[in-house]
């Protein structure tokens, strides 16, 4: 009951920022973040819409698939960041690339958007035989959220889109998703649509920090704590039931969020980091985007290869986790 990927894509805009260019906005500098994070660089969406990153990408993706759009039978779009609380960026995308039998939705898992839908992507395979190809969509826009006052967190995100076309394969698959949602008010960004004028002032709070508008608000440490304890036990609920250990998996694909909760996790896991697909220097936290853009490029460097088993493993604002494990 598992997937094979057929073809990847990704789309990067055009304009990059490097580490000294946010001292134009904040007190920082390149040394500091880079042994803070491992960041050197990131991708800054200018003129490009979430949904046109996610159009390209998928348009890339159906081409090294070798597929037709009309083949698709569903495309699920992930996202923190979109255009439009309505309609969904999958339905404009699945306009936009002549995806005339799919259905389309968004799905919100945050940073772990990619692992959820890719297991929903196979479970609707699994569960409707008239489905034949799906196609899933991670893109984010994520510096138009940033609060870029905010030095703890404004130089960790990047933006970039990739895409997957996915189809039904017995080749090995498993999954583990979770979620806390006691950590939902440590990542988070408010939609603040005020109430109508004629609705009754009211004191209610819903607990969560006061953040200006519709910025992302981080408790840094807080999630750092949860996301070193998250991606190895993201591997070891999905390897176990997979039945296979951290030995039989060739290649790491993990959240990019700052390379030390990367290293403590490959430290806790006892894996070399050498296993591990790193895009984060030149990408940043491109959040639900940044596992299938780490997968194209090892795919596209050669790095991945036919046969190979996989461990995506990711974490994100919910809280939730997830792990997939994968021949390729
Ligand atoms: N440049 C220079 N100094 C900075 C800085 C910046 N961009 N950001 C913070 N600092 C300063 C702090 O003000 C602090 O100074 P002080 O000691 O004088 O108070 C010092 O650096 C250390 O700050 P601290 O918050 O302890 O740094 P850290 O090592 O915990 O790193 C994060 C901060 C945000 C990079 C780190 O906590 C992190 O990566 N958290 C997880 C975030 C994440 O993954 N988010 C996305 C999840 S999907």
């Amino acid at each position: 009951m598992g997937i094979n990927i057929l073809g990847m894509g990704n789309y990067l805009p055009e304009q990059t920022l490097v580490n000294d260019d946010f001292k134009k906005f904040v007190d920082t500098n390149d040394e500091w973040i880079r042994t803070r994070t491992g960041i050197t660089e990131r991708r800054m969406a200018g003129w490009e819409p979430v949904w046109y990153m996610g159009k390209e990408a998928a348009l890339s993706a159906i081409e090294r698939a070798g597929i037709a759009p009309s083949e698709i039978g569903l495309v699920i779009f992930t996202t923190v960041t979109s255009d439009f609380l309505t309609p969904s960026m999958a339905s404009i995308v699945q306009n936009e690339i002549g995806a005339v039998n799919a259905a389309a939705f968004d799905l919100g898992a945050a940073c772990t958007g990619f692992v959820y839908a890719l297991d929903t992507a196979r479970r609707f395979l699994y569960t409707d035989d008239s489905l034949k190809y799906v196609l899933v969509i991670s893109s984010e826009a994520i510096s138009r959220f940033c609060d870029f006052t905010d030095r703890q967190t404004c130089i960790l995100f990047g933006d970039g889109a990739a895409a997957a076309v996915v189809e039904r394969s017995d080749k090995m698959y498993s999954c583990a998703l979770g979620s806390d949602g006691s950590g939902a008010r440590v990542l988070f960004t408010r939609n603040l649509a005020p109430a109508p004028e004629v609705m009754q002032e009211s004191d209610f709070s819903d607990g969560f920090p006061e953040k200006p508008k519709h910025l992302l608000y981080q408790d840094g440490k807080a999630v750092y704590k949860f996301a070193v304890q998250a991606l190895p036990a993201a591997f070891e609920l999905a390897a176990s039931k997979a039945g296979v250990t951290k030995d039989d998996i060739d290649w790491f694909v993990p959240h990019q969020a700052n390379v030390r909760i990367i290293e403590t996790a490959a430290k806790k896991l006892g894996v070399s980091m050498d296993k591990f697909i790193l895009t984060l220097d030149h990408f940043g936290n491109t959040s639900s985007a940044s596992i299938p853009l780490a997968l194209n490029e090892g795919i596209e460097k050669g790095l991945i290869k036919r046969g190979q088993k996989l461990a995506l493993i990711g974490f994100g604002a919910g809280l939730t986790y997830g792990g997939i494990i994968l021949e390729y």
